[in-house]
């Protein structure tokens, strides 16, 4: 199982490549977290986009009316952000080591940053999610899923299975869905396959 690649790696990306030529970029809103605003009805609250990189999904939600916080480990990727909106929260962040504040958010969004971790960074991970989050926070999750193949280059995040996901997060999380779906992204010809998962902490 990979673990993430360090601080100086991430921050190296965002300084060579073109936002959009990223391979997680879009501008859109995750699909499967704008239906699940939409079906809960939420309007407001504290929301947390982690691993926000460019910040594309911050901003998205910022336009729904929610306050939002943007936190990445990057703190190019964070300057960028910072340099396309004025109403977000970037801030440089590692979330394996927050400084976060404690019970901070009514909801957190993750496109991609959980993935990155092995075991031992995973169990640091929950511990981190569980304490930054309110009471009745929600923390929704979007991550790659096993059905889908190994990049070529070999360079792709871990894949997980739906069990991973389960044994990851049942101890201090109730699991609401887990539901198999895809990356939306510009920059494949197909999207990858992923998994989007709701968890109520508990
Ligand atoms: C696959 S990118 C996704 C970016 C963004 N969520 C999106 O969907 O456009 C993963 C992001 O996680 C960030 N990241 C990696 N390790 C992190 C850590 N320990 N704490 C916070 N962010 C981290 C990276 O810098 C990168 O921006």
């Amino acid at each position: 199982m990979k673990s993430q690649k360090v601080d100086e790696d991430w921050d190296k990306l965002y300084k060579e490549t073109q936002i959009r030529d990223l391979p997680w970029f879009t501008k859109k809103l995750d699909s499967d977290l704008e239906n699940e605003i939409k079906t809960r009805d939420l309007k407001k609250g504290r929301f947390l986009d982690l691993g926000t990189g460019d910040g594309t999904q911050a901003r998205a939600l910022a336009k729904h009316g929610f306050d939002v916080t943007g936190s990445d480990i990057s703190g190019s990727a964070i300057e960028n952000a910072k340099k396309l909106s004025n109403d977000i929260n970037f801030l440089t962040d590692d979330i394996l080591n927050s400084n976060l504040p404690a019970n901070a958010f009514n909801f957190i969004f993750d496109r991609g940053t959980f993935h990155l971790f092995d075991d031992f960074q995973r169990k640091k991970f929950v511990k981190q999610i569980k304490r930054i989050l309110d009471y009745n926070g929600i923390y929704f999750l979007k991550c790659m899923s096993i059905k889908q193949e190994e990049f070529s280059d070999g360079n792709g995040p871990n894949r997980l299975s739906k069990q991973e996901i389960r044994d990851t997060f049942r101890n201090d999380f109730d699991i609401e869905k887990i539901k198999a779906t895809v990356f939306e992204t510009i920059n494949f010809d197909s999207d990858p396959k992923a998994w989007f998962v709701v968890l109520k902490k508990s």
